[in-house]
């Protein structure tokens, strides 16, 4: 099998996103949200996918965010039948080397403290865990109590002692 491919995404891949964000997401992004990612010169959009690097073969997407003196990784999603082959991990080193080449201090995210599988995929990519923010989330599937979120960060830019 050939290995999967990165791009960066515009406009033109707003289906396929759309597609995979519907697939994937417990709580997905509006089709004007994924739209105002895909062509926010501040931000990129990148793409992961097996096969030819057309629609169809996408298989998951991150968008980063770029921030004055930081980056924020907003969101990423693998579709359910592609996970746990690394095309995450991929995505989010992408992403490391888009905010490092701003020159970024610091990649930042947030993500739902119910969520092992992204708190394992960011630990493992370097993440680094710098607090909770008290029911930050509204309940997943709209009932229930508000969900704390889990504060992480990458730091990026070299010390200067
Ligand atoms: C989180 C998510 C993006 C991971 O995608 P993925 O392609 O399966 O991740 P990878 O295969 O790159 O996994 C890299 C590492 O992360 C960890 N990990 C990923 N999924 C995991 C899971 N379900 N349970 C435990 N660890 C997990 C593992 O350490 C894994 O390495 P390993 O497979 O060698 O053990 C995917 O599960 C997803 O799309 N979830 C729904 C959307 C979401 O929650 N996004 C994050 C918040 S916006």
């Amino acid at each position: 099998m050939s290995d999967p491919w990165l791009r960066t995404l515009d406009a033109d891949w707003l289906e396929a996103v759309e597609r995979i964000e519907a697939l994937g997401q417990p709580a997905p992004w509006s089709r004007v949200q994924l739209m105002g990612a895909l062509t926010d010169p501040r931000g990129s959009v990148w793409g992961v996918g097996m096969g030819e690097p057309a629609r169809e073969g996408l298989c998951g997407f991150a968008v980063l965010a770029r921030q004055p003196f930081d980056a924020e990784l907003q969101t990423i999603t693998v579709v359910p039948g592609g996970r746990r082959r690394g095309l995450a991990g991929r995505l989010v080193m992408a992403l490391i080397d888009q905010a490092r080449g701003w020159g970024s201090e610091r990649l930042l995210l947030e993500v739902r403290a119910s969520n092992q599988a992204a708190l394992a995929l960011y630990r493992r990519s370097g993440f680094r865990d710098d607090g909770v923010r008290r029911g930050y989330y509204p309940p997943l599937g709209g009932c229930g109590a508000r969900e704390d979120a889990v504060l992480m960060s990458f730091p990026l830019a070299a010390c200067h002692d």
